[in-house]
């Protein structure tokens, strides 16, 4: 794993606007892996902010969401479908076929996932998957006991990701309790990954996730697998890691190091 760790969580964000850039830059018709959660907004400021001022163009790419709540409709303001529209595909030159979130809206959410799963495929698989962790070691939606090995599937959400997730809801008892998400096994299946957390709140799963056992009562720790899996961190967000001063020393504020 390469873990940068940044000054604050602006520096952090833009480290990791630098790493999507250069993906889209060198391969333009990248397939990319997109995550959503109130860390990744300003991420999609600063990308909509360098497509506006300094041309990126997302034209070519084909996007994949991680994932969509079940029973929401694409319209509805707290679906994953209304937060990338209104966040960042409206804002970009991505063109709108190209783009892809699993159908939340659905009688037959089984059939929705692997249809989901097999269009990934289709597509040639993801070159750069984004991902959020939630305070549980959460990737995507795969809570805490999710298989290391699954794919796109229905999971049920904990009580603690519907309380993390209920400010964007009327009521505890609105915040769904169903989703489809692409699998760990989907997720290790893309030929780069680039978590992002920032914040305090995220520092005890951040640990796990580098530095603890591999294990599925920590999703996220499943990146430990992974041989192009790089952690973009806030100070804060990096506070409980014991190496700390070595990932500082390899990639001191987070800048590429020597071999890169
Ligand atoms: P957050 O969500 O960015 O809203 O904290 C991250 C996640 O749950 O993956």
């Amino acid at each position: 794993m390469k873990v940068l760790i940044l000054p604050d969580a602006q520096a952090a964000v833009a480290r990791a606007a630098d790493i999507i850039a250069d993906i889209v830059t060198k391969k333009p018709d990248a397939v990319l892996g997109l995550a959503t959660g109130g860390t990744m907004l300003p991420l999609y400021d600063v990308l909509a902010q360098r497509h506006r001022d300094s041309g990126l163009s997302f034209a070519q790419t084909a996007s994949f969401n991680l994932d969509e709540y079940i029973g929401l409709a694409p319209e509805h303001p707290c679906s994953y479908h209304y937060y990338m529209e209104d966040v960042f595909f409206r804002r970009v030159d991505i063109d709108p076929s190209r783009t892809h979130l699993p159908k939340g809206n659905t009688d037959d959410p089984h059939a929705a996932s692997e249809a989901y799963e097999a269009l990934i495929e289709e597509a040639g698989g993801i070159d750069l998957q984004l991902l959020g962790i939630g305070q549980n070691g959460h990737i995507g939606f795969n809570e805490p006991t999710a298989s290391l090995g699954s794919r796109t599937r229905v999971k049920t959400l904990t009580d603690s990701t519907r309380r993390a997730n209920q400010t964007y809801f009327a009521s505890f008892d609105e915040t769904p309790r169903y989703a489809i998400t692409t699998g760990v096994a989907t997720i290790l299946d893309s030929r780069k990954c680039l978590l992002l957390a920032t914040g305090a709140a995220k520092a005890e799963a951040v640990a796990k996730m580098i530095e603890g056992p591999l294990s599925a009562a920590c999703p996220a720790s499943a990146l430990q697998l992974h041989a192009r899996a790089t952690i973009v961190l806030d100070r804060d967000a990096a506070n409980a890691l014991a190496l700390m001063d070595y990932y500082e020393t390899v990639h001191p504020e987070g800048q590429p190091s020597a071999f890169d």
